[in-house]
């Protein structure tokens, strides 16, 4: 049977970068035909607009994709930091995709309690809804990131800690398998550096740049669904995925985006809370790190969790954005490959970049 046929899925954050990406592939079939989809987040507006955009989309092209759509998906107002409201969303849910974050890195670092509430207590009322009413949940993906790996910030702190309620749930909630997936920036996803630069070349310049040699994993948000939907085929209880993934000099992501435009670059040095360079698997992960597919898989520490198989690592050394970086011309196509480059994007698709 495929993936999700007759599944209900239930996505916190679901009218976020991610989540959007993510009903758009589920609602597509590929996989099996859901049951229902629940998009759960706090924003009554950004609910109302996707629903638009689904009404919309079935009036005018009338794709195929789009067809039954409003039925499956089910708009749910709520707070993931509320216990009442994850509790009431909960029951009848099969896979649970946990994408509702606070993941600004300034924004953790001035609200460290909010960043907590979000990104901890919202994972464990998940775990302890499901633990407290014995709810038959199949699957809960945790969605982290690479700076939750040596985490020197609230954001990747609060998220290092997200992983492990994830991973320790497994032995709360032994009918459900928790997972985590975790990759670097998501291109063009709202708030990261490319609709940024884009409003900053809009605008005539300048753009900022933290430090010359400052390099961040790229991937797209059809590579993060693909990895998310991957982990939930395949991952064992406890284990967090990480993408293969190129790298590059934030510089040359400017570079690539301006083009031949006359635009004054800025340094403006590195903030708090900032790495030159991200981490996706540290040296400490990498005795028990092993390679499935496309992806790296961490196995978990707890062998409560992991039981005693041995493990033949993928790697040799932590897995880091200054390994592998792009040239600028590799940058350029990626860029364009993707269709991010300013020449590409509408006015509208550009605004909603943002
Ligand atoms: N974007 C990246 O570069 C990147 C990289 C690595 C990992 N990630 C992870 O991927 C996930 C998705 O990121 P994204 O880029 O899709 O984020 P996003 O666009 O900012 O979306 C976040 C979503 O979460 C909802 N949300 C926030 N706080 C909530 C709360 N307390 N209760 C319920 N819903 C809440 C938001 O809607 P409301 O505001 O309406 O509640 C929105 O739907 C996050 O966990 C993030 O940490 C992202």
């Amino acid at each position: 049977m495929k993936l999700f046929e007759d599944q209900c899925l239930l996505i916190t954050g679901g009218t976020g970068s991610l989540g959007k990406v993510l009903i758009r592939k589920l609602l597509s079939g590929e996989m099996g035909n859901p049951k229902k989809i629940i998009v759960f987040s706090r924003d009554e507006a950004k609910q109302h607009f996707m629903r638009l955009e689904y009404q919309n989309r079935m009036a005018a092209t009338d794709e195929i994709i789009y067809r039954n759509f409003l039925q499956k998906l089910e708009f749910r107002i709520g707070d993931i930091r509320n216990y009442g409201s994850v509790t009431s969303v909960l029951p009848g849910v099969d896979i649970v995709i946990n994408t509702a974050a606070m993941k600004q890195v300034p924004t953790c670092e001035y609200s460290p309690y909010e960043a907590v509430s979000t990104n901890v207590l919202g994972a464990e009322n998940i775990v302890r809804a499901i633990q407290e009413h014995n709810l038959p949940v199949k699957t809960v993906v945790g969605v982290s990131t690479d700076k939750a790996c040596k985490p020197v910030n609230v954001m990747g702190m609060t998220k290092a800690i997200q992983e492990r309620i994830f991973v320790q749930a497994n032995m709360r909630c032994p009918r459900t398998r928790f997972i985590c997936t975790r990759y670097g920036n998501v291109l063009a996803s709202r708030g990261s550096v490319i609709p940024l630069f884009l409003d900053q070349i809009r605008k005539g310049g300048p753009i900022t740049i933290t430090t010359p040699e400052m390099t961040r994993f790229l991937l797209s948000l059809e590579d993060a669904v693909t990895l998310v939907i991957d982990a939930i085929q395949a991952a064992a209880p406890g284990e967090t995925w990480v993408p293969h993934v190129q790298s590059s000099l934030v510089l040359n992501i400017a570079k690539a985006l301006m083009g031949d435009r006359d635009i004054k670059i800025i340094f403006t040095g590195i903030r708090p809370g900032e790495k030159v360079h991200e981490i996706m698997i540290s040296e400490e992960e990498v005795s028990r790190t092993i390679e499935r597919g496309n992806h790296y898989v961490i196995v978990p520490m707890l062998p409560e969790v992991t039981g005693d198989k041995p493990l033949k690592p993928a790697r040799t050394k932590e897995y880091s954005s200054a390994e592998k970086i792009m040239s600028l011309e590799e940058t350029i196509q990626l860029l364009k490959s993707r269709k991010l480059m300013l020449e590409d994007l509408n006015p509208y698709e550009a605004e909603t970049l943002r």
